[in-house]
This record gives structure tokens, sequence and C-alpha cells, in this order.
């Protein structure tokens, strides 16, 4: 159980997401076909970047969603990733945006997309909201991310820490 008193510096505030996620989208606006394209948003860390994302893109194909366990309790990895809930819709053929909320290790990312294109995927783009490069373990075709980050643990804006703080409208670290 995390403890309950901890404070948060705030990293990166709730008005530099809202740009970046704003300018994510128009990067991303020329490179798909939209209507053809499912949206496989990455549970459950991807949700709230996700939710922001896909409302300043346009009209899109689809929309699903994929589960993958890899960390345990805490801030460290457990080293194996499983799968919880597959997508629901048909993919092959698809092209798909798979929204995540960070590429750590890699190990989750790389096991995301690996599977999805196990089920058909016909063109796969991989977008996090967050890169923590110097972690990387397993190597990522990242198409875009929205902040580099340094090597700390952070919360909010999706990211929990024991199913917490994944509400805070904000990138924080705990301290
Ligand atoms: P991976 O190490 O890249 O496989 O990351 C696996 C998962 O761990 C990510 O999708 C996140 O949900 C979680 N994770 C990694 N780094 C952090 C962090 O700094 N804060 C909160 N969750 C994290
Ligand atoms: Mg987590």
């Amino acid at each position: 159980m995390a403890q309950l008193d901890r404070s948060v510096e705030v990293l990166i505030s709730e008005q530099e997401i809202r740009r970046r996620v704003a300018e994510l989208a128009e990067e991303l606006k020329p490179c798909l076909r939209w209507a053809d394209t499912v949206a496989v948003v990455a549970l459950k860390g991807g949700m709230v970047f996700a939710s922001d994302l896909l409302r300043a893109l346009p009209p899109i194909g689809g929309v699903d969603f994929i589960q993958a366990r890899s960390y345990g309790a805490g801030t460290s990895s457990s080293g194996s990733v499983e799968l919880v809930t597959g997508p629901q819709l048909d993919l092959s053929g698809r092209s798909v945006l798979l929204i995540d909320d960070i590429a750590d290790t890699g190990r989750t990312c790389s096991f995301l997309r690996d599977h999805i294109a196990s089920l058909g995927a016909r063109d796969l783009r991989l977008v996090t909201l967050l890169d923590k490069p110097s972690r990387r373990t397993h190597s990522v075709d990242l198409f875009r991310t929205g902040f580099v980050i340094p090597d700390r643990f952070v919360v909010g804006y999706g990211l929990d820490l024991d199913e917490r703080y994944r509400n805070l409208p904000y990138i924080g670290a705990l301290i």
C-alpha cells in the first residue's frame, strides 16, 4: 500500500500537457487516414491521454482497448508481461494507432505492439505521452511522444502508484 501522505512535485503542468497534446494531434493529423484507423488504448495508464488526444483528432474508424500487466505493486517492474484484455474489434488489415502512457523499459510497448501485429494490423503506429529513454531495455519504435522525461517515477494524468494518483490533472513526481 502506498503511503497516503506523500506530496507530489509538478513536473509537467496541466497547461503544458494541454499545449503538447494539441500539438501532437496537429502532427498526427496528416499522417494517417483517420476514417480507416482504429485507436487502441493501452489501459489503464493510457486512458486520460487518449481521451484528450482522440478528441483533438479527426473522426476515427474505431476505438478499442488493450491491457497488459507488467508492473507489480510499487515502482519496480515485475519483469514479465501478460495480456489481461485484448481488443474486441477485428484489427486485421486495419491501420492502428496504439496509445500508451509511457515507454519506460519498453517491455510493455513492445509486447502490445507484437500482439497487435499478430492480429493482422496493416499499419501500426505507437504514440506515448511520455518517454523515459534512460531505462530502455527493449527497443520500441515510437512514432510520436509527448515528453521525454528523466529517470524519475511519475504519477498523474493516467499514471499510478499502486492505483493511486491516476486522476491528477498534471504529471508529478513523488517527494
Ligand atoms: P515498461 O517498463 O516500458 O514496460 O512500462 C510498463 C508500464 O509501467 C507502463 O505502461 C506504465 O503503466 C508503468 N510505468 C513505467 N514507468 C512509470 C512511471 O514512472 N510512473 C508510473 N507508471 C510507470
Ligand atoms: Mg501502473
